[in-house]
């Protein structure tokens, strides 16, 4: 089958679009025929080891362990392993399966994956998994969301501030979204009650105050988000620019409590209960994916280029040819 491969860190220039074994089924496991698949952070992460802790976290010192990328995918079953209880062939199914998505094939426990959204082609279901429970995990387990709450989300326009701008609405919150001028409809068309545009306002200077921030990208010191909550707030970083990501590693998972206020971060995972969650939102028409662009496999390479630049407008997809 034909995969995208990399066995040094580097830039996309390091991809290679080559023909490799199709996986092995293991008896937990399904074979998935691959449809599509999106681009994350997490997969320019992966390549570039732009961040450090990759490569001590188990991505390899000096190489790439694992040497191949794709987390979201969207295909249909074309095998299950003996101990399968939840699919079958044929199933049409999404989900996020941490490394090998980008091939015409890749296989996963059944745990990583859901039933695909009735309603979503396959790009656009590939374009879920990671963004949307990033969002969902951040504003629900670790932003504590309620109804009626002010929240505000910045970086709203890219993978995880779209879902998170839908998802908050889902909840019953008022949403403020902070983006730049040329998304500002795009916020608006997908549910933000209200829209800053970050190049004219700095939001934790208005002197508004919010009940929930979710940081998905950009950045601002902690004391400016501190500022920006109300009394009892709570600040949740997603993302961001490396110095944020930094303040929220080495502050630790729940970074202070202090005088009220909540300061830390998410670290998303996959949780077939919540994919199945925002399937059920997806079905419901509360929440769509936003596709930017659509790269077919073997231009995975420009797909990351692009992703890289940081100024997706919704998700990256990549679109894999089933010849038969
Ligand atoms: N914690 C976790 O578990 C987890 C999981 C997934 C992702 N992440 C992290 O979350 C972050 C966001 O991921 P993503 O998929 O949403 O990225 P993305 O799609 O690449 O984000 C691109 C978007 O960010 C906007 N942006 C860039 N600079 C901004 C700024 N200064 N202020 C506001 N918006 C800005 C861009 O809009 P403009 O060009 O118009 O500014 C663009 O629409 C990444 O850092 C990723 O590593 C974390």
């Amino acid at each position: 089958m034909k995969a995208i491969v990399y066995t040094k860190y580097g830039s996309p220039d390091v991809l290679e679009f080559k023909e490799v074994e199709k996986p092995t089924l293991k008896d937990n496991e399904v074979l998935i025929k691959i449809h599509a698949a999106s681009v994350n952070a997490y997969d320019w992460h992966s390549l570039t080891a732009d961040i450090f802790l990759i490569r001590l976290m188990g991505g390899g010192l000096l190489k790439p362990k694992n040497t191949r990328l794709g987390a979201d995918i969207a295909g249909r079953v074309e095998a299950v392993g003996g101990s399968v209880k939840q699919f079958q062939p044929d199933d049409e199914v999404f989900g996020e399966i941490s490394h090998g998505g980008f091939a015409e094939y890749a296989c996963a426990p059944e745990s990583k994956l859901a039933l695909k959204p009735a309603n979503l082609s396959f790009e656009e279901a590939a374009a879920v998994p990671m963004a949307a429970l990033t969002a969902l995990q951040g504003l629900r387990d670790k932003g504590q969301i309620h109804p009626g709450q002010k929240v505000l989300i910045n970086g709203a326009s890219g993978g995880v501030g779209t879902f998170a701008v839908q998802i908050a609405k889902s909840f019953g919150a008022e949403v403020t979204a902070v983006c730049s001028p040329r998304n500002m409809d795009q916020a608006r068309s997908i549910g933000a009650d209200q829209v800053i545009d970050y190049t004219r306002e700095d939001f934790t200077k208005s002197g508004r105050q919010y009940d929930l921030i979710l940081a998905a990208n950009g950045y601002h010191p902690l004391s400016a988000y501190k500022r920006a909550l109300t009394p009892k707030g709570i600040y949740v970083m997603a993302g961001g620019s490396k110095a944020q990501i930094f303040q929220a590693m080495l502050m630790g998972s729940w970074m202070s409590e202090t005088g009220g206020k909540k300061m830390g971060g998410v670290s998303a995972k996959m949780d077939q209960k919540d994919l199945g969650l925002i399937k059920e939102l997806i079905e419901a028409g509360k929440v769509k994916p936003i596709i930017d662009r659509r790269y077919p496999l073997s231009e995975a390479a420009e797909a990351l280029r692009y992703l890289g630049e940081g100024h997706a407008r919704g998700k990256v997809v990549i679109t894999v040819e089933q010849n038969n």
